[in-house]
């Protein structure tokens, strides 16, 4: 596997670059946004530095590995895509079968999305049996593992595909059946989701819930620093998924999540969302 179609260059398709380059690996990377792709070029850029900087062992990327464009059609020669869209299943429903037509029939596509079912998304292409998800965590360089889900179509060689690359990348796979949200985020989601209902309800602030998770659980976030690590936008439509997937009103996103989303406050993305990162 030499050549990797990375599709949607916003906090994960950077993520995925970055490891798959670093391992020698080829990425045309595609984003319908010219701007996201200059931000990841100048990531790639300041990333390598700081990396010889520090000697730190994460990707230092050969810039040349990376073509960056808008044009769907230059994954017509890669070996394998990754597919890191926004997480809107009208988005995704428009890409996929456009995927099917301009990438090799024998090519593998796997989906790293939050929470929409994998046999779903598989439903919109002619092949069922190479679609499977892959959730990355994020960030993705430093993550060993991966979270593989195989739809209801998905081969044993396409599965095994994914886990050789994975292991090309120097991470793992852990396969799960599909279902909405899958393992983790079918929890993580409505933790973050009551968490931000604590604040909401002026129980405690964002500094002491997530302080509780860290001291008194031993985690290394708290579930509303990991929010804003993962993007309050991406979790808000994650939860709409996980909503209207299981028609369950346990997954009622927070008023005030979709309100600091619709006030732009993205999280570390974008500079504030439970905390400032200006
Ligand atoms: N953020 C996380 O921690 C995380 C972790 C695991 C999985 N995911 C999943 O990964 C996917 C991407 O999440 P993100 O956080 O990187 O989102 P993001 O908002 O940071 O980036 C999404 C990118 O997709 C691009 N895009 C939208 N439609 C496109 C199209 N049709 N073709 C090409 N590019 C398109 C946007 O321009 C944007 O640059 C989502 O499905 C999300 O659920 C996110």
């Amino acid at each position: 596997m030499k050549r990797i179609g990375v599709i949607g260059a916003g906090v994960m398709g950077l993520g995925v670059t970055q490891s798959m380059a670093a391992h020698g690996h080829e990425v045309v990377l595609v984003d319908v946004d010219e701007a996201a792709l200059d931000r990841v070029r100048q990531r790639l850029a300041s990333d390598a530095r700081l990396a010889r900087l520090l000697g730190v062992e994460t990707a230092e990327v050969d810039p040349s590995l990376v073509h960056l464009t808008t044009d769907l059609s230059a994954l017509d020669d890669v070996d394998f895509v990754v597919e890191n869209i926004t997480e809107k299943w009208h988005l995704k429903a428009a890409l996929y079968p456009r995927l099917d037509d301009v990438c090799r029939p024998d090519v593998v596509i796997a989906a790293n999305t939050s929470a929409i079912s994998i046999t779903r998304l598989a439903g919109l292409t002619r092949r069922a049996d190479r679609i499977l998800g892959m959730h990355f965590m994020n960030p993705v360089p430093v993550k060993p593992t991966v979270e593989v889900i195989r739809g209801w179509h998905t081969s044993d060689d396409t599965v095994d595909t994914a886990l050789g690359l994975l292991g090309a990348i120097a991470k793992r796979g852990v396969v799960v059946a599909d279902a909405p949200g899958f393992v983790s985020n079918r929890v993580l989601m409505l933790t973050v989701n009551e968490a931000v209902y604590l604040v909401q309800d002026q129980v405690a602030t964002a500094a002491e819930v997530d302080e509780i998770f860290r001291s008194c659980f031993g985690h290394p976030m708290g579930p509303l620093e990991t929010a804003d690590l993962i993007g309050l936008d991406t979790i808000l439509y994650s939860i709409d998924v996980l909503h209207e997937s299981f028609s369950d009103s346990k997954y009622r996103p927070c008023p005030l999540l979709r309100r600091m989303v619709d006030a732009g406050l993205h999280g570390r993305k974008s500079g504030q969302g439970f905390y400032s990162y200006n």
